[in-house]
């Protein structure tokens, strides 16, 4: 019976675990730039290494290894979010069995692709481990395989345990045995089980602390309830711990041997992906990078300096597609970006001084990392804006100061609206913006372009949209609307040529006509006045004719844009 293994008895089942016939003993190092940063020592122990890159492979394998013969010429199921297929499948190639892998819809294609690749059979199933988990049991007995559980099984536990085996032997190498803590990320508890045994039976003066993200902690609220809870719904984006239900043999240990828990969120999450990255060069999936989110919550919660901590960074399968929204929110967890809504008074000059006010902010000149803008109001202009920060609580400060200055600002840093939704959708239809010609500008993307390109706006003509976000690319993308007067045109065309920054025109691309072009309005030269614009362009003469497309590709901005003839 399972409920009656203690450490001792798990130690001995880890010591005597295969899984070096396929998994590696995988590398513990200091991670260097974190450690400075916090002031701790923190180690990674690197299980996005792993021929699977994840620890998945360990208890598969063990667990597989240890099967009768007819057992594995029937073959094998399992149901799994993705790692334990690919463990799954590997250990089976390598055992010469078959595997049928259930994994839910929302598996990442990464994962269904290594599995098919390993020679797994996939089957898709329900939109969570516990769905797929389900429909597992029902073709393990209609097909006769036998089902290799992801987490609740003692041999699975202790493949996993062989981690914290290879951990406090690999400290030594490393100069020093101390460690007062190891951060394991919680799925449905197969890896914790056997990290917290084997450490409990041979260190128990160590802590082991169990990560979980905060939308899909069904072990927190287990030990807390002491019975296990299923919850109704999980978070997707650590997809590798998304488990509605943890297992009983896992609570069991949990409630034991587990000292506490942290929760985690998505933006912290995205921070640590980034952390990892700073200190290895490698990305890691979410689920691998909660234990370095938790070492950050850990250390600022209890202000401790001076300890050492091992995360386990257990797996990296990460679609790259979901890069883009995490370099995204790495920024917010992180507090490196504020987010601010600014409410720019329409009186003459006063876009110039909110540049300054940029330029001058105490700690130093920062970069403008999105600038969003769509006229809709005649007296005031509400922009949003994207700052760098320096750290936590500054995205505050700033509002104040900019407040303080006669902007008022509101701090949309942790406004998941905002984040989300509200900065993609700062546009529209204007019945302010006549006689609006449409811009696109290019500039090399470099600290500080951005401030330069705004302040060579000089105030004549009115700024009816502006839209730029900072991508991380080589060159920085802004789409400007510019209010100007048919009779103004020629002067205007000059005054792009002057501005010395590559453009295409495009005031007649369909797409503009049908999302932000003003619908009705006055006939051209009929033009609605905005009092006192906001920014404004030099007076010059009168042009004769209507916009046209600059004919300089932004892509390839070896030059100054001209018009087309
Ligand atoms: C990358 C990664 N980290 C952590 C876990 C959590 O492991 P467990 O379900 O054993 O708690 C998983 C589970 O699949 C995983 O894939």
């Amino acid at each position: 019976m399972t409920a009656h293994l203690t450490p001792d008895d798990y130690l001995k089942k880890i010591l005597t675990a295969r899984v070096y016939d396929v998994a590696l003993e995988s590398a513990l190092e200091p991670a260097h730039n974190l450690s400075r940063r916090l002031h701790n020592r923190v180690l990674f122990k690197r299980e996005d290494q792993q021929p699977v890159f994840s620890f998945k492979l360990r208890g598969a394998y063990n667990k597989m290894a240890q099967l009768a013969p007819e057992q594995l010429q029937r073959g094998v199921i399992c149901a799994s979010a993705g790692n334990h297929a690919q463990g799954v499948a590997m250990s089976a190639r390598k055992l010469g069995a078959r595997a049928l892998v259930v994994m839910p819809t929302t598996t990442p294609q990464l994962k269904i692709d290594a599995v098919k690749m390993l020679g797994g059979e996939v089957v898709l199933s329900g939109d969570s481990y516990s769905d797929a988990y389900g429909h597992s049991l029902q073709l393990e007995q209609e097909l006769g395989l036998t089902f290799i559980h992801p987490f609740d099984d003692p041999d699975v536990i202790a493949g996993q345990g062989t981690i914290a085996m290879e951990l406090l032997r690999q400290l030594q190498s490393l100069g020093s045995d101390r460690l007062d803590a190891v951060f394991v990320a919680i799925g449905g508890g197969g890896l914790i089980s056997g990290v917290a045994n084997c450490i409990k039976a041979l260190r128990p003066e160590i802590k082991i602390i169990g990560v979980q993200m905060n939308d899909s902690d069904a072990m927190i609220q287990s030990v807390k309830a002491q019975q296990r809870v299923t919850l109704a719904d999980v978070g997707l984006f650590s997809d590798g711990t998304a488990v509605k239900c943890v297992g009983r043999e896992n609570l069991r240990i949990a409630q034991g041997l587990v000292d506490g828990f942290i929760s985690v969120d998505t933006d912290a999450v995205c921070a640590a992906i980034k952390d990892v990255f700073l200190d290895t060069r490698s990305i890691v999936e979410p689920a691998g990078a909660l234990a370095v989110a938790a070492i950050k919550q850990y250390v600022a919660t209890h202000q401790t300096r001076g300890e050492t901590y091992a995360a386990i960074l257990s797996g990296a399968n990460m679609n790259f597609d979901r890069l883009r929204f995490v370099a995204e929110r790495a920024e917010v967890g992180e507090e490196r970006e504020a987010l601010l809504a600014v409410t720019i008074p329409e009186d003459r000059g006063s876009f110039r001084r909110f540049c300054e006010l940029v330029g001058g902010l105490p700690g130093g000149p920062r970069n403008v990392t999105e600038f969003n803008y769509r006229i809709s109001d005649a007296q005031l202009a509400h922009v949003f804006v994207g700052l760098t920060t320096q750290g936590r609580g500054e995205s505050e400060e700033i509002a104040r100061n900019f407040s303080q200055h006669g902007f008022e600002t509101l701090d949309l840093t942790h406004d998941e609206l905002a984040k989300e939704h509200l900065r993609h959708l700062v546009g529209g239809h204007s019945a302010l913006a006549q006689d609006e010609r449409l811009l696109r500008f290019t500039f090399p993307e470099r600290p500080g372009a951005l401030l330069k390109f705004l302040s060579l706006m000089q105030p004549t003509w009115n700024i009816s949209l502006f839209h730029y976000r900072n991508q991380g690319a080589d060159y920085g993308r802004t789409l400007v609307g510019m209010q100007v007067p048919s009779e103004d045109s020629a002067t205007f065309d000059a005054f792009l040529v002057t501005l010395g920054y590559p453009w295409v025109e495009e005031t007649h691309n369909p797409a503009y006509r049908l999302f932000l072009c003003p619908k009705r309005g006055p006939a051209r030269g009929q033009a609605i006045v905005v009092d006192e614009p906001m920014i404004e362009w030099p007076d010059g003469p009168i042009g004769p004719d209507g916009p046209e497309h600059g004919a300089h590709d932004p892509l390839v901005p070896a030059a100054a844009g001209k018009r087309s003839a």
